[in-house]
């Protein structure tokens, strides 16, 4: 059997700079130190990722959020057997940093480096860490502790992608994906017309649970009955017409707009709905009963138990087991990168010093 091997990973791919260091023995991998600077203050006053700022501000923090990522798990670069870091897709600007300090680290570490797509780590580190600790709220109907094997329904739900992917042994298909926004870009709209602070899928999430989601009528927009696309635009200006009225350029509320709490908790739960009907139609289609969530969105509570209630629990049950992150693993980090580079190095695979970054 193979000895462990320890890999730093780097994301840089949004918002998010961030490294983490694992190890990885026969398919198994441990954290041994994560580090984060989320960017989510310098982006408020915007309402939104502003390129510039984050490609800046990668600059400024990703080599101390390296440091502090190797400090805390107590190791060197010599320690270590590769460098993970996400190649694509994202902001260019921010991708580039990240590229380029892997490849610098790699260099002076002597060691090989490899670039990792970003939407598998988001579904790889579901599948790694799913079942480590209870509360990764990991749903199964046999509450079995077995990690899964492809085939499976990759599902990635987040601030630029609304994918739905069959994942085989390496690789993967997609079924379906969003026609205009993505489904985190559309919390983070709806947010802004509402006024809440970014990001807009927590913000909303906290004032959904004092709604009611049945007070307003806003469209489930399902396409064709048989598409496994998804369109979000509808809905978000469904809810900007509801409170600011048909003239969109007014920044005040109409006077008898309806609550925000109830705004919030009709939004979260028309989008849920759409997104847990175009799982289950996914699955019918395909066959498969496995699924495997990944993304900053999956972190929302009120999508875990209604893809449960009518995927897992209904009377007849479409999946056998969902999986979705750990909550602090939802959103970007460097510990998916890290999580899936590992396997990638412990199988032999390189890229040289010529990797590029893509922003698709
Ligand atoms: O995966 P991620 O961190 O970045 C991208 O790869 O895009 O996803 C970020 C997105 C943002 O749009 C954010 O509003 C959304 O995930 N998000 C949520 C929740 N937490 C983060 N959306 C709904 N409910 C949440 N609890
Ligand atoms: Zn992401």
């Amino acid at each position: 059997m193979s000895a462990p091997i320890e890999v730093l990973g780097i994301e840089t791919s949004c918002d998010e700079s961030s490294a983490a260091i694992v190890s990885y023995e026969a398919g198994r991998v441990q954290l041994l130190a994560h580090a984060l600077h989320s960017q989510v203050e310098a982006h408020r006053p915007f309402g939104g990722v502003v390129p510039e700022i984050a490609c800046r501000s990668h600059v400024e923090v990703l080599t101390h959020v390296v440091e502090e990522c190797l400090d805390r798990a107590d190791r060197t670069g010599q320690d270590l057997s590769g460098v993970a870091v996400a190649h694509r897709p994202g902001l260019i600007g921010a991708l580039l940093v990240g590229v380029t300090t892997a490849k610098s680290l790699a260099w002076a570490w002597d060691v090989p480096l490899v670039g990792v797509h970003h939407l598998e780590a988001h579904l790889e580190v579901t599948r790694l860490f799913a079942n480590d600790e209870p509360s990764n709220d990991a749903v199964t109907s046999d509450r079995a502790n077995a990690p899964i094997d492809p085939p499976y329904l990759g599902v990635v739900l987040s601030g630029g992608h609304t994918d739905l992917y069959v994942v085989e042994e390496g690789r993967r298909e997609l079924l379906g994906q969003t026609l205009d926004d993505a489904i985190g870009e559309a919390f983070d709209k709806v947010a802004s017309v509402l006024d809440l602070p970014y990001p807009g899928g927590p913000s909303i999430a906290r004032l959904a649970e004092r709604g009611d989601a049945s007070a307003i009528r806003l469209p489930r927009t399902l396409l064709d009955r048989d598409s496994l696309d998804f369109s979000f635009s509808g809905i978000k200006t469904s809810v900007l017409y509801k409170y600011r009225g048909q003239n969109a350029a007014s920044d005040t509320p109409l006077p008898n707009a309806p609550r925000v709490e109830d705004l919030c908790a009709s939004f979260q739960e028309a989008v849920v709905a759409v997104v847990v009907e175009k799982v289950r139609r996914a699955l019918v289609r395909t066959g498969l009963r496995q699924v495997i969530f990944g993304g900053g969105v999956t972190a929302n509570r009120r999508l875990r138990e209604e893809a449960r209630r009518h995927l897992l629990e209904a009377r007849r049950p479409v999946a056998d087991r969902l999986l979705f992150p750990p909550i602090e693993l939802a959103t970007d980090n460097g510990v998916m990168i890290a999580a899936l580079g590992a396997g990638r190095i412990a199988r032999g695979e390189r890229d040289g010093l010529e990797l590029e970054a893509s922003p698709s």
